[in-house]
C-alpha cells in the first residue's frame, strides 16, 4: 500500500509550519507520538514517576516488542538507551581487547564510533583499518574479505552514513563476517525507519539506532540490538541495578538478556513515545516508506542537477533519502542558517562528523537535505527556488 501522504501530514503538526528536510537530524514526530509522551508526563505529574511506570508496564514492555518486530529480532535482544551513541558504546566497550587485535571499518564511519576506535587503539594497541571503497563509493566487500585474518576482532560499519545518501551493502558484509566468525556491529542510525532493516537478513551481531531520526520518535531515545548468541560473551561496561543483581558482598550477577546494557533510570515517557513511533512506522510498512523516501530523494537530485553551481556528493550503488550538496561560493553553514530563517530546515555535515570520507574527498562541509515520506514535491520545489545562485569564488 502506498503511503497516504495527506494523512501523514495531517498527523504531523510541524508540516503546516516548516518545510522539514532535516529528517536525518530529527524528524517531525506525529501527534500520536507527542500525545503518548505528554500523556505519560501527566500521569507522572498526577501519580508519581515510579507509580506511573508501574501503571504503564504493558506500554513499556510493548516498546521492546515493537522494536523487535521492526528489525526481525526477539524482544529479549533489545536494550533501550538514551541515544544511538550510548547504545553503540555499550556494545563496543563491552568487548575485551588485546594488543594487535584489529578492527575493520569503512570510510563512512560516524565520528563518535571512529573516536571510540581511536581511543581503544591508544589504550590497548589495537589496530584500526579503514576498508577502501569500491568504484561506487560504498565499502568494498572484496577488500574487506581480503583484510580478514585471525586478529580481526570486530567489523564495525555504518549502514547509511550521516553525510550522504549512500547505503552500504550491510547484508554482504554480514555474510563475510559470518563466514569468518567475526563480530559485526552495524550503526543503523540513518537506516532504521527509512529502509527495511532485518538483523537476521543482514547477519549482524549488534545494531544501534536512535528514536528521533527516521523513526520519528522522541529525542533522547535509542536502542541496541544484541544477538542472543552474544549475550553471555559481552559484559556490560557499567553494571547497575537494571543490568545486574548484587548477589553478595563480593559478587554480582549480570542479567541474561540484552537489558544487561541498560541503566535503571530512564525517560519513561520518551520510551513510550518511541514504541508509538515504531507502531506508526510498522503500520505504514517499511517497504512503502523506503519507496516513497527514495523516490522523493531521486526527484530532489534531478531538480538539483538542473541548478547551476549546485554540486551533489552522494555516492553508492543504492541511494536513500539523504541528499548532500554544496552551492559554489557559499558556505554550507551560512546557507543552512539563511534557509532556516525562511522556515526551510536543512542541516550541515561538517568534516569532523565523517573525516575519513569528507576529508578524503576534499570537502570541509556539505549541506544535508534529508527527505521523509511526509515531504511533498512542492516542498522540494520550494527548497530549489530558495537556494542561492552560485558565486564565482568558493568560500568552502
Ligand atoms: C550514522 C550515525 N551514527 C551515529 C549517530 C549518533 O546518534 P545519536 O546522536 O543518537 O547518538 C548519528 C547521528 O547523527 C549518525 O548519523
Amino acid at each position: 500500500m502506498p503511503i497516504d501522504v495527506e494523512q501523514a501530514r495531517r498527523d504531523t503538526a510541524g508540516c503546516t509550519a516548516v518545510t522539514h528536510l532535516n529528517n536525518a537530524g530529527a524528524s517531525l514526530p506525529p501527534r500520536q507520538v507527542v500525545d503518548a509522551v505528554v500523556r505519560h508526563l501527566r500521569l507522572e505529574e498526577e501519580s508519581g514517576g515510579y507509580e506511573a511506570a508501574i501503571a504503564e508496564t504493558d506500554r513499556i514492555e510493548h516498546v521492546y516488542d515493537a522494536l523487535a518486530r521492526l528489525i526481525g529480532a526477539g524482544p529479549h535482544e533489545i536494550a533501550l538507551q538514551e541515544n544511538a551513541t550510548r547504545a553503540w558504546d555499550m556494545a563496543f566497550y563491552g568487548l575485551r581487547w588485546q594488543p594487535g587485535d584489529r578492527i575493520l571499518t569503512g570510510r563512512s564511519e560516524y565520528a563518535s564510533n571512529a573516536m571510540a576506535y581511536l581511543q581503544t587503539a591508544q589504550r590497548y594497541g589495537v589496530r584500526i583499518e579503514v576498508v577502501p571503497d569500491d568504484e561506487h563509493g560504498q565499502i568494498s566487500v572484496p577488500a574487506l574479505r581480503e583484510l580478514l585474518d585471525e586478529r580481526v576482532k570486530l567489523i564495525g560499519v555504518t549502514h547509511v552514513p550521516t553525510q550522504s545518501g549512500l547505503v552500504n551493502p550491510a547484508a554482504e558484509i554480514g555474510r563475510v563476517a559470518r563466514a569468518a566468525g567475526v563480530l559485526y556491529l552495524l550503526d543503523a542510525c540513518q537506516s532504521v525507519g527509512q529502509l527495511p532493516v532485518d538483523v537476521r537478513e543482514i547477519g549482524c551481531d549488534l545494531l544501534t539506532a536512535p528514536g528521533r531520526k527516521y523513526l520519528r520518535g522522541p529525542r533522547g531515545t535509542g536502542f541496541l540490538y544484541c544477538s542472543e548468541r552474544l549475550q553471555d560473551r559481552l559484559e556490560p561496561p557499567f553494571p547497575d541495578l537494571q543490568s545486574a543483581v548484587w548477589t553478595g558482598p563480593d559478587s554480582y550477577r549480570v542479567r541474561e538478556d540484552a537489558r544487561r546494557f541498560e541503566s535503571w533510570e530512564n525517560g519513561v515517557a520518551g520510551r513510550i513515545g518511541l514504541g508509538v513511533a515504531v507502531d506508526y512506522a510498522l503500520e505504514l510498512g517499511l517497504p512503502a516508506i523506503e519507496q516513497r523516501v527514495t523516490a522523493l530523494a531521486a526527484g530532489l537530485r534531478d531538480r538539483l542537477r538542473a541548478l547551476p553551481g549546485v554540486r551533489m556528493h552522494d555516492r553508492g550503488l543504492r541511494q536513500c533519502g539523504i541528499v548532500s550538496l554544496t552551492v559554489d561560493g557559499h558556505d554550507s553553514l551560512e546557507l543552512v542558517r539563511e534557509l532556516r530563517a525562511r522556515r526551510i530546515n536543512l542541516s550541515v555535515s561538517a568534516v569532523g562528523s565523517a573525516r575519513w570520507d569528507l576529508a578524503e574527498r576534499g570537502l570541509e562541509s556539505v549541506v544535508r537535505a534529508s527527505v521523509h515520506y511526509y515531504n511533498t514535491e512542492e516542498e522540494l520545489d520550494r527548497l530549489c527556488a530558495a537556494l542561492p545562485a552560485p558565486r564565482p569564488h568558493s568560500r568552502g
